[in-house]
């Protein structure tokens, strides 16, 4: 960390004499931290703009099991030969379909969260849920739905999009097959304007089928993401055609913008592009305007222009300015109507990877202190809440992570304008590495999609092809470089790499700008010396095992201490790799595997594991012990923290070990109030004591230039005597998407956290609002994540409930479920739903 002022302390609210509260809230202080973002509208539903329309098509649908082998429980699909003989013929797409008995349901929506977990050890990876080809009762899902299309209607183009679904989805539309998907992360979109009728009702239906998988971690199953239906004029701006690209230089910003017009209209149009460039508060700072063109029907033509930004406002980690250039098609008359717009955000900055100097943003020197992350949370699963996502990222920037690496997926829009809005530098990942045409269809998409996003600094074409890499190198050379020259054809603005497993001497690594090593730590010496002029960073880190509030590593019970001394033996623990990085200038830094924990890949056990416990963040966002050590090293704030907790009851008399994460200059250790002597923190690493356990205290006091600035202590409690809810925020938007965030605790008899709690808690949600996940972090529970009630494990639990669209109050409750041990003390919550403006949706 670079030095610690007076201001820095004042700044993180820490007296002298404060207690460790503030240090350890950091779940809290997350949560303060998202709470601040006013709303957290989508980007999709930003994007609309007059006459355009852009309505969430997330309320409202019907869900039922098919099957993935018998045609007689897969709505008759498949049955004989003749499915796709005629158009229009899929009764199941018709109004007069029955599906009264289906399930009403909201996306998004993952149903393999819902399922229950089996003993198969195929399904290790996945969780341990029956999905894929052996389980075809669980595999297929159906979706459907009515809705309206006014008469006034015909004439536009209408499309359904798809941000994600999990994994091949058949698309049919009033009895018409419109369409398939067949990966599980890239959006993807069907015009539906020949097939629907106007002024009438009309049916769609997705048969989304999960039995194939995309990787090697738990990935859902269904429409786990947003839909929405969009509709334009017939003349209408090309899907995700729309570039701002910005030059820095003597103080102001020359910005580069261009787009494609195209015509699905019965005539030729003479059609003239305007941008106008707007600044966080909304005010016109530049416009730009293009020379008209003539558009042959069926045709398009791309426009471009240049513009001005005087003394532009940086986007940077610090400061995320933003701007955004509304885009607009005018046509016919005269005079010339508005026929299509749209708004996109951009930021203006520099990101540059050197081979000396790291990686510089705005010309300045910074570290990528990132983490690794997979998309899936407690009680939702891959079904993540826009407002959850920011929470995750809350989470990590509390840390003082600056950068997310999408492993190994394109992530959602709403993940992507979290990082834009925040301040959080990522590198966007597609999921397969391949020049195969679905392979550049997603790599395009994803480039396509995200590439006015300032928080993107580097693509990565996949992540460790070990075939591609060695025995298929030839191969792997060229399927890069076929990769590599589509992302700079797309986007001339950022570099490309991979993560790579290995020595990157060749195949893949011979196509990319820059050099990702996956783990590895003897390898980047030597690539450096002899290859001084290829920047390096490190695309994936550490890869150490962590259970939550645990202090021994028990194969027997699958736990894993949460000391950093637990690396994967292809890994580093947290103060290895970070010390290594910290500690070459040449080095950009790295992306540490995982921010948070994930389902799947229970490493280094296997059942009853069921997610992996390589977070330093666990599944429900509760913090680990260390994520202070980067919070020490990342952050400019000053920390200190204690650990183990003082409850080791029937331990007496025996080692206990003691750690202390901190940044500051100095900590003395305190047992029941007898000094243990001081240690001096040395530079990224953290300090330790043998200590022999007797119940009372102990105590960090922690010093920054001879004077004692922070204390942390931890108490020997008694038994649990009361349950404590508290929200992340006690007032959400009624708007049937938002969420309070829950953390359940158990209290003893003095109000003290009793951190080895693990009683049953039940929860009676009710009012404006609905249960839709439970979780506790615990690697090895097998309890639902639907179901009103959950476990404590190691003192904590979690409960997420999502209001409706009426405003009003949620109620929880929280009891003790079951009649073992002292009864405890019930404890109530309201969180208030408030009226808010709705994104505009399908009736
Ligand atoms: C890496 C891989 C990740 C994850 C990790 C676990 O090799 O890229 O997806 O599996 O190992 O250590």
């Amino acid at each position: 960390m670079a030095g610690i002022s007076r201001r820095d302390l004042l700044c993180s609210g820490v007296a002298l004499s404060a207690s460790s509260l503030v240090a350890r809230s950091a779940w809290g202080r997350a949560a303060a931290l998202v709470g601040g973002y006013p709303g957290v509208a989508s980007a999709e539903a930003l994007a609309a703009v007059a006459p355009r329309e852009q309505l969430l098509f997330d309320f409202g649908w019907k869900f039922q099991f098919g099957h993935g082998s018998d045609p007689a429980r897969d709505l008759g699909f498949g049955n004989g030969q003749g499915d796709f003989a005629k158009t229009g013929d899929f009764a199941f797409a018709k109004g007069k379909f029955d599906d009264s008995k289906w399930r009403a349901l909201s996306l998004p929506h993952d149903w393999a969260v819902e399922l229950p977990f089996v003993r198969d050890e195929a399904q290790n990876s996945h969780g341990f849920k029956p999905l894929g080809r052996r389980y075809p009762e669980t595999s297929v899902g159906w979706y459907r739905r009515e809705f309206e299309i006014p008469a006034g209607d015909l004439g536009r183009r209408i499309a359904v999009e798809f941000d994600g679904a999990f994994r091949s989805v058949l698309i049919f539309v009033n009895g018409c097959f419109v369409g398939r998907n067949d990966n599980g992360y890239a959006p993807f979109r069907f015009d539906l304007t020949d097939f629907l009728s106007y002024g009438a009702k009309n049916y769609i239906v997705a048969r989304v089928d999960a039995s194939l998988g995309d990787g090697w971690f738990y990935e859902g199953a269904g429409i786990y993401r947003h839909v929405w239906l969009t509709k334009t004029d017939a003349l209408h701006l090309g899907k995700w055609e729309s570039t701002v690209r910005t030059e820095v230089g003597g103080g102001s910003a020359v910005l580069t913008l261009g787009t494609v017009v195209v015509n699905e209209g019965k005539q030729a149009e003479n059609a003239k592009v305007s941008w106008q460039i707007l600044d966080a508060a909304g005010k016109t700072v530049a416009a730009a305007e293009a020379p008209a063109q003539s558009i042959a029907v069926d045709g398009n033509a791309t426009f471009t222009a240049t513009a001005k930004l005087a003394n532009p406002e940086l986007w940077s980690v610090d400061a995320p300015n933003l701007y955004s250039a509304i885009v607009t098609v005018e046509a016919g008359g005269p005079p010339r109507r508005t026929r299509d717009a749209e708004r996109v955000s951009f930021g203006v900055r520099t990101a540059v990877f050197d081979a000396d100097k790291g990686f510089l943003l705005n010309g300045k020197s910074i570290k990528l202190q990132g983490t690794c992350n997979h998309q899936d949370h407690a009680g939702v699963g891959a079904a993540v809440p826009d407002r959850l996502q920011w929470f995750r990222l809350g989470v990590l920037r509390e840390m003082g992570c600056n950068a997310v690496r999408t492993s190994h997926n394109m992530p959602t829009p709403e993940w992507v304008e979290a990082c834009d809005r925040m301040g959080m530098m990522m590198m966007c990942e597609t999921r397969q590495m391949s020049s195969n045409p679905e392979g550049l269809a997603q790599l395009e998409t994803m480039v396509k999609r995200y590439r006015n996003s300032p928080s993107i600094i580097l693509w990565s074409v996949g992540n460790e092809e070990f075939l591609l890499q060695e025995p298929m190198a030839e191969q792997g050379a060229k399927i890069a470089a076929t990769m590599v020259s589509r992302c700079h054809e797309l986007d001339p603005t950022r570099v490309v790499s991979a993560a790579v497993n290995g020595t990157n001497a060749k195949g893949v690594s011979e196509a990319l700008d820059i050099i990702g090593f996956n783990y590895g730590l003897q390898l980047p010496d030597a690539y450096h010396k002899k290859n001084p002029k290829r920047p390096l960073y490190g695309s994936e880190t550490a890869s150490a095992f962590y259970t939550r509030g645990d202090y021994s590593t028990d194969p027997l019970r699958n736990t894993e201490s949460s000391y950093d001394v637990n690396p994967a033996h292809w890994g580093e623990t947290a103060e290895e790799w970070w010390k290594f990085y910290a500690t070459r200038e040449w080095e950009a830094g790295g992306f540490m595997w995982t921010g948070f924990d994930y389902r799947g890949e229970p490493t280094p056990y296997r059942w009853p594991s069921i997610n992996s416990q390589f977070g330093v963040i666990d599944i429900c966002g509760f913090p680990k012990d260390t994520f202070y050590y980067y919070k020490s090293w990342w952050s400019s704030e000053p920390v200190l923290h204690l650990f183990p907790h003082w409850n080791f009851e029937g331990r007496e008399g025996g080692e206990i070990l003691v750690w202390v994460h901190s940044n500051l200059d100095e900590v003395e250790l305190f047992v029941n109030g007898k000094s243990l002597g001081s240690q001096k923190i040395p530079h990224l690493g953290h300090v330790e004591w043998k200590v022999k356990y007797e119940a009372g205290f102990i105590e960090a006091r922690g010093s920054k230039d001879g004077k004692v600035v922070l204390t942390e202590k931890r108490e020997t409690t008694g038994p649990t005597a009361a349950i404590r809810l508290t929200a992340d925020r006690t007032e959400i938007d009624a708007d049937g998407e938002d969420v309070a965030i829950l953390k359940v605790e158990a209290l003893d008899k003095e109000g003290r956290p009793v951190p080895t709690a693990s009683n049953l808690i039940a929860f009676k949600v009710s009012g404006a609002g609905a249960l839709i996940g439970v979780g506790n972090g615990d690697p090895n529970c097998q309890e639902s994540d639907k179901e009103p009630k959950r476990s404590l494990f190691n003192g904590l639990a979690q409960v997420i409930v999502q209001s409706t669209k009426r405003p009003g109050e949620i109620h929880i409750e929280a009891v003790k479920e079951g009649g073992d041990g002292p009864e405890l003390t019930p404890a109530k919550l309201a969180i208030t739903t408030k009226k808010v403006e709705l994104r505009p949706a399908v009736g």
